[in-house]
């Protein structure tokens, strides 16, 4: 965890620490390993040859499915969104050793429904479905150790407590992951990368439960801007302006409009002066290069 030093911050007086999980590993970093080595594990256990999973083209999820794929001795099927586009990302999943199918639109549509897997899970027997983004019972489990990570750097900013966790959500099973495990005290805001329309909320509400968790000690902002995955000239200056003033790389996707909903937040006077906030960094840098390419 580091101090995040950016004048608007400085500011609003707000003390803010960044827990950098885009620096854990090369290819499996940010909440990714968090949430797929439950997965992995359910998979070694069963017995399964490989596992398979739902994306986009420039999917953090299926790059960090992949690595794992390739690292730990499983085979990787990815279930791709739309129509087949040459990305940065979709060269990596292939060199990485991924099958890659694209499901087309209305398919990929189906994707929380039961029947959505049994013809893959037919194609490929015993494969371990991965919801997208990582998500389900071994998900949420995995991400609670971010809490704990958080609990034991603190000491090391010279904090005894903070006020905000701050984490931007896809799936929500991050958040969920550290609903499930947070000390009482923190409050916990979600940035919706997402359109509330998707239906985030009700997603994280089936992993509550589904989770056996009661405590529903959280916020969402509405943070998607433009929409998923999409950006104007106005998010990408400031996060360029981020990175200048903080020295580290951040994406347009979720860390990008997690600082624009803190920054806006912090300006309109909803955080108090004196407040100290951490900040989740999700890693996904691998997306940066060909979505700032477009
Ligand atoms: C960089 C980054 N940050 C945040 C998230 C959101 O995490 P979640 O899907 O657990 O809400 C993702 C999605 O996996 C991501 O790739």
């Amino acid at each position: 965890m580091q101090s995040l030093n950016l004048s608007w911050l400085e500011a609003a007086g707000i003390e803010a620490a960044i827990l950098r999980l885009d620096l854990l590993d090369p290819l499996l970093s940010g909440n990714k390993w968090f949430k797929l080595k439950g997965h992995l594990r359910v998979a070694e256990a069963g017995g399964s040859p490989g596992l398979i999973s739902v994306g986009g083209a420039h999917s953090n999820h299926l790059h960090a499915l992949a690595a794992a794929g390739q690292r730990f001795g499983f085979s990787t099927v990815g279930l791709l969104r739309g129509e087949p586009q040459d990305t940065a990302t979709v060269a990596d999943l292939q060199a990485m050793g991924m099958q890659v199918h694209w499901l087309g639109y209305g398919e990929y549509r189906q994707r929380y429904q039961a029947a959505f897997w049994q013809p893959w899970l037919e194609r490929y027997p015993g494969y371990h479905p991965v919801p997208e983004g990582g998500g389900g019972l071994p998900g949420t489990e995995g991400c609670a150790a971010i809490a704990e990570m958080i609990e034991a750097q603190l000491e090391g900013l010279g904090w005894d407590d903070y006020q905000q966790l701050w984490l931007a959500v896809g799936s929500g099973t991050t958040l969920v992951g550290l609903q499930l495990a947070l000390p009482a005290g923190p409050e916990l805001i979600g940035a919706l990368a997402v359109p509330a329309r998707y239906g985030v909320g009700e997603q994280i509400e089936a992993q509550l439960q589904q989770a056996q968790c009661e405590r529903r000690q959280f916020r969402l902002l509405e943070a998607c801007g433009a929409g998923f995955g999409r950006f104007d000239q106005a998010l990408l200056d400031f996060m360029q302006d981020c990175e200048a003033q903080s020295g580290m790389y951040f994406e347009p996707v979720y860390s990008a409009k997690l600082l624009l909903a803190l920054q806006q937040q912090a300006a309109g006077g909803y955080l108090a002066a004196g407040s100290r906030v951490v900040l989740l960094h999700g890693g996904g840098l691998q997306g940066r290069r060909s979505l700032l390419a477009r």
